[in-house]
């Protein structure tokens, strides 16, 4: 006889052993999460000191700054925006930090044409000690759902570490959301522990965080003063990339691979990136972190002071050429083909025919490099539309020049018939 608390697990490994990813439909039918959410959140700039002014403020630079034309949709608000619960259990907003409320913020941030997405965490309490949703699921979902959130992070802070507790909790929120009468996208944010990318999706899940929190650096890996390569806690962009490099099969329209906030703009700012030796990064680094975090179809939640960016900022972040890449239709993630101490080279193709196609000089010097596309895989002649310049550098089959340190050329390329 299986013992009645078994039997519900090992229904949920069979379900989610022989289910294909599931597609999540709104409630008109469309996919959700067709391509992956963009937006700013609150995290790396604010921590929890965040308030509906502060909120109000970045949704009304997303539309003068242009952000809201180039694509970013959404608002997140991260941890650190609630007040407990009322006496039957609703959970409440900080009442200082949203005198409003909510649901007020939502119809503001609404009428800017942009969408509102909100957290909380598989356990009592969040990963900064606040009230979190374990246990109050249904309640919660539905309170969301009639403030009018479009989108919810469900961090995994003070819960039990094993996979399939993990994965029960959170079907049981997707699940909520579900049936809360409001279409609103998941966000799964265990880190990565527990593989999410083999069973988020098929849980309800739209995207799932595959690592550590980003820091704002380059590396975990930093030398020092005796002249050492030594490596240091805290995950910097070009660790985020090594460890999503592997997970292209699993990311899909629907179904994405979160590689975490960007980090542009930041330079070091003082809040959670700037842990753990986040000192801030060089603009071709963070060009680097906007070309990957295109190539590779991560969510693009911007976290930089949107009333105060620097033209070097916007000029990365706003590229409508890089975001066209993220938000390509066909949703393949790119492949690492070409991976050294030197270079990477990513690969993908694109819902028009053509393909995209990223050369990253890993090392700290500028370096000569010949992309030839036979090396890669396809045959042809191409014209090399670099997606920086803005302009096609190159005809045929090979591409010639010099990478910065730690750059990242992006070329679309098209068959020449
Ligand atoms: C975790 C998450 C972060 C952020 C904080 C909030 O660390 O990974 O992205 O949401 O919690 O406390």
């Amino acid at each position: 006889m299986i013992k009645k608390k078994i039997l519900p697990v090992l229904i949920l490994i069979l379900f989610n052993v022989f289910k294909a990813n599931a597609q999540v439909l709104n409630r008109e039918g469309k996919l959700i999460a067709p391509t992956p959410p963009m937006g700013w959140m609150t995290w790396n700039f604010y921590g929890v000191n965040i308030n509906e002014q502060v909120i109000k403020e970045m949704a009304d630079a997303m539309v003068a700054s242009g952000m809201k034309d180039a694509g970013y949709q959404y608002i997140f608000i991260d941890d650190g925006w609630q007040g407990g619960r009322d006496n039957k259990n609703n959970i409440l907003p900080d009442p200082k930090k949203f005198p409003d409320g909510i649901k007020a913020l939502a119809d503001y941030v609404h009428s800017k044409g942009l969408k509102l997405g909100i957290y909380s965490d598989a356990a009592q309490l969040t990963c900064a000690g606040y009230t979190a949703s374990l246990d109050f699921e249904k309640q919660d979902a539905k309170t969301f759902a009639s403030w009018g959130i479009d989108y919810l992070k469900y961090d995994y802070c003070n819960a039990p570490s094993d996979a399939i507790t993990a994965q029960i909790r959170y079907k049981k929120m997707a699940d909520a959301l579900r049936e809360s009468g409001r279409d609103i996208d998941f966000g799964v944010c265990e880190w990565g522990g527990r593989k999410p990318w083999l069973w988020a999706a098929n849980i309800g899940g739209q995207l799932w965080r595959t690592t550590d929190d980003v820091r704002d650096k380059w590396s975990r890996k930093t030398i020092s003063k005796d002249n050492k390569i030594v490596t240091t806690p805290g995950a910097g962009i070009l660790d985020i990339l090594d460890q999503n490099a592997n997970l292209y099969p699993y990311s899909g329209p629907g179904h994405w691979n979160d590689m975490d906030m960007l980090v542009v703009g930041l330079y070091g700012h003082k809040g959670p990136s700037a842990d753990l030796g986040g000192v801030g990064c060089t603009d071709v680094e963070y060009q680097t972190q906007m070309s990957m975090w295109c190539m590779l179809n991560s969510v693009l939640a911007v976290t930089c002071d949107l009333t105060n960016m620097n033209a070097a900022t916007k000029n990365i972040l706003l590229n409508k050429d890089i975001i066209a890449i993220n938000q390509d239709t066909l949703g393949r993630q790119a492949q690492r083909i070409i991976h050294n101490d030197n270079q990477d080279v990513f690969l993908r193709p694109l819902a028009n025919g053509d393909y995209a196609v990223a050369v990253l000089n890993r090392t700290m010097k500028a370096q000569k490099y010949v992309l030839d596309l036979l090396n890669i895989g396809l045959g042809g002649k191409y014209d090399f539309y670099d997606v920086w310049k803005h302009q096609t550098v190159a005809r045929g089959k090979s591409w010639t020049g010099e990478i910065a340190g730690h750059e990242t050329k992006v070329f679309r390329l098209k068959k020449i018939n």
